[in-house]
């Protein structure tokens, strides 16, 4: 399949998409990226990434590569000269290209390069069934809150769950469930949806606060607090949350059935509320 990517303001075929071997990105994980669902050919929940993308390249003092209104032009010109209907739009802004020392160089101008992936959001088969997630350690650094794409434990933690026929790692610290290697992660427990509460220890997941909302809305209620794995094995339902897989049933953890194996009804009424919102046009 060939792509139309975005590199540093112009827009190529994906086999012309070429950065420097000098990108930080490249050679220190010194960027930051997003990743935007498209359905029906729109764009979901933008603003919200946007706002984080702001957050994150803050906090590592990176510059922004372009205005914000650009950015939104880019995504939506990638849409569009993709013909994407549904799938998601990765992007990722790094400190730029200079030679190599750990020091920010100065004068250095960020670079940005974006292209999209066609995904089967809505109408994913996995939704129907649940997905089976394994735990596995978090070996992460401690500003998981920077979408940051320094990604190798997260690829450990994904492999590791791969190997063990599940499709997410829960990743657990001090005995407790942090967050997927790519979503955040949920149990239900007597109709009480309980997740951890944000901290520098998770990403703020854009899918999660869609969900607080509409949970908010429909009278779901939501308990922010740690869990442990040994909770998750007894609870009535677990789902996992991102960009890329919306509100995902999970109805196996650690090979241990979770509501009797069957997808809940707190989950599937979560998932149907956000596809119902990302689906209208
Ligand atoms: N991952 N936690 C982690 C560690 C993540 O990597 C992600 C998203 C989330 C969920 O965030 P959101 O709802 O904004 O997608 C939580 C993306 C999808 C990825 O890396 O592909």
């Amino acid at each position: 399949m060939s792509r139309i990517a975005y590199v540093n303001g112009t827009f190529v075929p994906e086999n012309e998409a070429k950065v420097s071997i000098f990108d930080r990105g490249f050679l220190f994980a010194d960027g930051v990226y997003e990743v935007t669902p498209v359905v029906k050919g729109k764009l979901v929940d933008y603003d919200a990434h946007v706002e984080r993308l702001d957050r994150s390249l803050s906090e590592l003092k990176i510059a922004w590569p372009c205005t914000k209104p650009e950015l939104r032009a880019m995504h939506e010109e990638l849409v569009k000269q993709n013909k994407l209907d549904e799938g998601i739009i990765y992007m990722q802004v790094t400190r730029g290209v200079a030679d190599r020392m750990f020091n920010f160089p100065k004068e250095i101008k960020s670079s940005l390069v974006a292209f999209p992936q066609i995904m089967k959001l809505v109408d994913n088969p996995n939704a129907k069934v649940g997905v089976k997630v394994i735990t596995t350690p978090d070996i992460r650094w401690l500003r998981r809150d920077i979408k940051s794409i320094m990604l190798l434990a997260p690829v450990l933690g994904k492999q590791d769950a791969y190997e063990k026929g599940a499709a997410e790692g829960w990743m657990v610290e001090d005995g407790k469930v942090t967050e997927g290697t790519s979503s955040n992660a949920y149990i239900v427990k007597n109709n009480t949806v309980i997740t951890r509460p944000l901290s520098n220890r998770i990403l703020a997941g854009c899918t999660r606060r869609a969900l607080f909302r509409l949970a908010a809305e429909h009278g779901v209620k939501i308990e922010e607090r740690l869990f442990t794995p040994e909770e998750a094995y007894e609870a009535d339902e677990a789902f996992l949350t991102s960009a890329s897989q919306f509100v995902m049933p999970i109805t196996e953890i650690d090979g241990k059935r979770i509501g009797g194996g069957q997808v809940g009804p707190v989950a599937r009424k979560l998932r149907d509320l956000f596809l119902e919102e990302a689906t209208k046009g």
